[in-house]
């Protein structure tokens, strides 16, 4: 007797899709990204001691698609800082980077290191004197190899097409390397209210089960499903979650989709809000747009999702509520960022879509 045994299926476990199961094992890849790398209270990267970055005046940051989001989480994160710092879409690098010099240093946030928009313009801007870091998931890959330092993310292989731990992944190594960066470059001090953030990164992973273990993402994503378009909007932090949000959801549902900042709804996206268009809410605390906006599109007819901790007040207005456990604003990002994964795999699996492997995308796209 023979049975159809497809290896690659071998490794989802108990799980329909790679997705869930790396969406689930997040608590332990984000143990595993952080295991070490804070000590004593002091960020901690090996190969890249203390005033590793004494040198750098200004950051310029190199992504694509999911990895751009991350790339964005951090920039915010330096510019609070007073970091002077850029994020670039690394296909627009040539039109849109401006000058480097060796004080600029370039970080390549890519998971699997190999994605030729993000290697050219790295490259362009080494060429040009820059300083070079690759924060990449590939120990090994052409941007780990060819930049002058590399970070690992260490979230392990990912199967699934849509990134989903590795955002977090990103997520993490970046505001840990932003510490780092505020505490070598001259002249800026880490933000008031840094050690509070590393202090409560050790809750991360439990707060990640929390999540996990109770969330409505299933019923709420089966209840919306036949709307027209989802939006999701986030000010501050919340807006790279709102982007991911929304690109995450247009990957695997292959439903319209739009992640904008909450302000600029307002500015044309609210010509589109109806009944039909159910808008995702993030407010993680950094935040103080998204109510009055989200509020704005609820008087159009549009169902609001507050992805929020419980005391946010956006959550008294709205219909819905994708609920993360209280912490500070920089993880918060990161739980309701878990909350929107899992509401864009029930909604793909309802809508019987090829999860792991969606049409017309690849994982590492290495053509420019
Ligand atoms: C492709 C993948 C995306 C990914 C992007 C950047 O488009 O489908 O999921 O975010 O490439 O990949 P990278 O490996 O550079 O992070």
């Amino acid at each position: 007797d023979t049975v159809d045994w497809d290896p690659e299926d071998a490794g989802k476990g108990e799980y329909d899709h790679y997705m869930l199961k790396e969406i689930n094992s997040q608590p332990t890849t984000l143990a595993n990204t952080i295991e070490g790398r804070v000590q004593d209270g002091d960020v901690v990267f090996e190969d890249l001691p203390e005033g590793t970055f004494a040198d750098v005046e200004t950051v310029q940051f190199v992504a694509c698609g999911t990895s751009y989001h991350a790339a964005m989480y951090a920039d915010q994160l330096l510019r609070s800082a007073g970091i002077r710092t850029d994020v670039v879409r690394a296909s627009e690098y040539d039109s849109m980077s401006g000058p480097v010099d060796e004080n600029t240093l370039v970080v390549a946030v890519t998971q699997s290191g190999e994605t030729a928009d993000t290697l050219d313009a790295v490259r362009t801007a080494s060429a040009n004197g820059a300083r070079s870091l690759a924060v990449t998931n590939v120990v090994g890959s052409t941007a780990a190899r060819e930049t002058d330092d590399a970070v690992y993310i260490r979230a392990g292989p990912e199967v699934g097409v849509a990134a989903t731990k590795t955002f977090s992944s990103q997520a993490v190594t970046l505001a840990l390397l932003s510490q780092q960066l505020a505490a070598d470059v001259p002249d800026v001090s880490p933000p008031e209210d840094s050690d509070a953030m590393l202090e409560s990164l050790d809750a991360l992973p439990g707060h990640l089960e929390t999540v996990l273990e109770n969330s409505n993402a299933e019923s709420l994503a089966s209840d919306l499903i036949d709307s027209q378009s989802f939006f999701f909007i986030g000010n501050g932090l919340g807006h790279p979650v709102a982007l991911e949000g929304a690109l995450k959801f247009k990957e695997i549902t292959y439903e319209h989709a739009e992640g904008f900042a909450s302000g600029e709804l307002k500015h044309g996206p609210l010509a589109l809000v109806t009944p039909e268009t159910p808008v995702f809410a993030v407010a993680t605390g950094s935040d103080s747009k998204t109510k009055t906006n989200a509020i704005e599109a609820q008087t159009r007819g549009a169902p609001i999702v507050a992805v929020s901790p419980d005391d946010n007040p956006l959550v008294d207005v709205a219909e819905d509520h994708l609920t993360i456990p209280d912490t500070h604003p920089v993880w918060a990002g990161l739980l309701a960022n878990v909350q929107l994964q899992l509401l864009s795999y029930y909604a793909a699996d309802e809508l019987g879509r090829s999860i792991d492997k969606p049409r017309n995308l690849a994982k590492s796209v290495t053509v420019e």
